[in-house]
C-alpha cells in the first residue's frame, strides 16, 4: 500500500512512523509512506496558506490554491488514482470497520488540515471522503492521519510479526478483547484464572467470548445494541 499525507506539519509524523510495527512495515515494503508539505504549494512570496473567513469569526482558514496545487501534485506521483481522505470533526467517525475496509486500497491520500477548517470550495472541488477520529477537536489533522494510518497498517498482511493477529482485536469481532494474562502466575494476590492454566482450549475459548460479552456489556453497551441492529 501506498499512503500520501498531505500536511504543513510533516516533522510531527517522524517518530510515530519510526516505531515498531510503522517502522516494521515501512521496512518491509509493506507501506510506503509520502509526506508533502501543502505549504510548497503557496503561491505568494509569504507561503501564506490560512487566511481570515469571509463574514467574519474566529481564526484562521486553509485556502483551497495551495490545497488544491498539493493535491494535484501528490495525485500524480504514482499510477493509482487513491482514496482521497480529508481529516476533519465533520466528517463520519472512524471505526474498525472502516479501517478494514480501507486497508483494502492499494493507495490512500489523506489530507490533514489546520486552523478553524477548510474552505469549503476544498472540500466540494476535491469530493473527498471525510472522517473524523472522534467527538472532538484536535488542533490539526495531523495526528487524526496517524491514528488512521495505525489502524490500517497493522492490518496489512505482514505487517503484526508471526505470533500476533488482529483476529482477537476488541471491535473486530464487534466487542471489547477478553481479558489477557501473562507471567507471573500470581501477582500481588491476584491469580490468572484457573481456566487459563487448564489447557482444555474448548473451555478457554468459552471463558473468552463470555468475558469478552460481560466487558462489553459494562463498558460498551452501545456496540451490542448496534451488533443487534445490522
Ligand atoms: N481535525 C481536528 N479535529 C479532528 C477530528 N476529531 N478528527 C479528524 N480530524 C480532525
Amino acid at each position: 500500500m501506498r499512503i500520501d499525507i498531505l500536511t504543513l506539519f510533516p516533522e510531527m509524523f517522524e517518530s510515530p512512523l519510526s516505531c515498531s510495527i510503522l517502522k516494521r512495515a515501512k521496512e518491509a515494503s509493506i507501506v510506503e509512506i509520502v509526506l508533502t508539505n501543502i505549504r510548497d504549494f503557496a503561491t505568494d512570496s509569504y507561503q501564506k496558506v490560512d487566511d481570515k473567513p469571509y463574514g467574519g469569526g474566529p481564526g484562521m482558514v486553509m485556502m483551497p490554491v495551495p490545497v488544491f496545487g498539493c493535491f494535484e501534485h501528490v495525485q500524480k506521483l504514482a499510477p493509482e488514482k487513491g482514496r482521497l481522505i480529508l481529516l476533519t470533526p465533520q466528517g463520519q467517525k472512524f471505526n474498525q470497520g472502516k479501517a478494514a475496509e480501507l486497508s483494502k486500497e492499494k493507495r490512500l491520500i489523506l489530507i490533514a488540515g489546520r486552523y478553524e477548517g477548510f474552505d469549503e470550495r476544498i472540500r466540494i472541488g476535491l469530493d473527498a471522503e471525510q472522517i473524523s477520529v472522534g467527538d472532538y477537536v484536535l488542533s490539526g489533522g495531523e495526528l487524526a492521519a496517524m491514528i488512521i494510518v495505525d489502524a490500517v497498517v497493522r492490518l496489512l498482511a505482514g505487517a503484526l510479526g508471526d505470533e500476533d493477529s488482529p483476529k482477537d482485536d476488541s471491535f473486530s469481532n464487534g466487542l471489547l478483547e477478553y481479558p489477557q494474562y501473562t507471567r507471573p502466575e500470581v501477582f500481588r494476590d491476584m491469580k490468572v484464572p484457573d481456566v487459563l492454566l487448564s489447557g482444555d482450549h474448548g473451555k478457554i475459548a468459552q471463558w473468552r467470548r463470555q468475558q469478552a460479552l460481560e466487558r462489553t456489556k459494562k463498558h460498551r453497551p452501545d456496540l451490542l445494541r448496534r451488533n443487534n441492529k445490522e
